[in-house]
């Protein structure tokens, strides 16, 4: 019984109390998911489970048998970044860092809800089959990532420059 992670096969713990993050973090070596919080409210934690964004500090690991988790270190490596994480240099999008993998993490994810037609709090039209990424849906739908830095504006830009061609 297992999940993967980033590709590799990876066993699920024995103990049923670890928490996806703890598993990623400190037994898996992948610290690239950031602990911020540890009670759902930050946002760096965020993960890919099968392409849905996630908070790992939340869930536990035994329910993710047989899923597909991808982290910020699967996304992009050095050399090989993903474009994202490219734009998030070029636009400044981070000042410590700590945010930033959950940040990119949920930003990939939500991108494919806005495709998908996942409407939000801000959404006007509830049936469409695809959502515009304007300024007010990135803000509203990165919401629960929060920045301690306060480099919003370039966590906006580097999301709106990777995914203009979805934007308004
Ligand atoms: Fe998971 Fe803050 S560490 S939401
Ligand atoms: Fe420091 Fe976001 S870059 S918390």
């Amino acid at each position: 019984m297992g999940l993967t992670v980033n590709g590799a096969a990876v066993s699920l713990p024995e103990d049923p109390r670890v928490s996806l993050l703890d598993l990623l973090r400190e037994r898996q070596d992948l610290p690239g998911t950031k602990n911020g919080c540890n009670q759902g409210a930050c946002g760096a934690c965020t993960v890919l489970v099968d392409g849905e964004r996630m908070l790992s500090c939340l869930a536990l690991a035994v329910q993710f048998e047989g899923r597909e988790i991808t982290t910020i270190e699967g996304l992009g490596k050095p050399g090989a970044l993903h474009p994202l994480q490219q734009a998030f240099i070029e636009h400044d999008g981070f000042q410590c860092g700590y945010c930033t993998p959950g940040q990119i993490c949920s930003a990939v994810a939500m991108v494919q809800e806005l495709r998908r037609g996942v409407p939000s709090q801000v959404t006007d039209d509830l049936a469409a089959e695809a959502i515009a990424l304007d300024r007010d849906e990135l803000r509203e739908r990165m919401s629960g990532n929060l920045c301690r830095c306060g480099a919003y504006n370039g966590i906006v830009e580097a999301i709106l420059a990777t995914y203009a061609e979805a934007a308004e």
